[in-house]
């Protein structure tokens, strides 16, 4: 597997997934058979990036029928690896693959108390669009955020 790329995650890979998204998420972590499914069975895209022979992050994208949003479902960079725009990177992979797919928004959820993430997606150009209250675990709130799918600029008159 090519270093430094993103690339769809094998069944095999499911152990190391489980232990970084263990450290990653703590109470909200996903469980080892919801990520067999993900991994498995879930429309959309399951993407890591391997570094120095491990995992340094992974992404996970859904896609609903009838809905106008690709769902970031989960984003995780291993912390030994995080602060290299690794995030800024996967984000930018998701919108483009969001549009590729026709969709018009890429959408998620985020915990109003997880200041990394939600300064990532505000500097991305993301916007709340709705909250959900004491949504998690801790009893924290949920902010729904979207970003519109870029388009290419209409081209302008005379080729210019
Ligand atoms: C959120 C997360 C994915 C960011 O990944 P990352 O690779 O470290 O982020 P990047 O290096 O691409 O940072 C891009 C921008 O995000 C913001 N950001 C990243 N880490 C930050 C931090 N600790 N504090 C504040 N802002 C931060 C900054 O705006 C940063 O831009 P800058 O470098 O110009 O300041 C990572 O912290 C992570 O995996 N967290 C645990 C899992 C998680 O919470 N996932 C999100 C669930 S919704």
């Amino acid at each position: 597997m090519e270093e430094n790329q993103l690339v769809p995650a094998q069944k095999s890979d499911l152990k190391e997934i489980f232990e970084l998204e263990q450290l990653c998420f703590d109470a909200e972590a996903f469980t080892r058979r919801q990520l067999r499914y993900l991994l498995s069975q879930a429309k959309g895209y399951f993407l890591l990036r391997r570094q120095e022979s491990r995992i340094s992050a992974f992404m996970i994208l859904l896609k609903k029928k009838n809905s106008s949003g690709m769902r970031l479902y989960s984003i995780a960079v291993n912390p030994r690896f995080r602060g290299q725009g690794l995030g800024r990177i996967m984000l930018a992979e998701a919108l483009k693959r969001a549009a590729a797919d026709g969709f018009k928004y890429l959408t998620l959820e985020v915990s109003e108390e997880n200041k990394p993430a939600v300064t990532l997606y505000l500097q991305q150009g993301f916007e709340v669009f709705g909250e959900r209250r004491a949504y998690y675990k801790n009893g924290s709130t949920a902010l729904l955020m979207r970003k519109a799918v870029g388009k290419s600029p209409e081209p302008l008159p005379n080729g210019l």
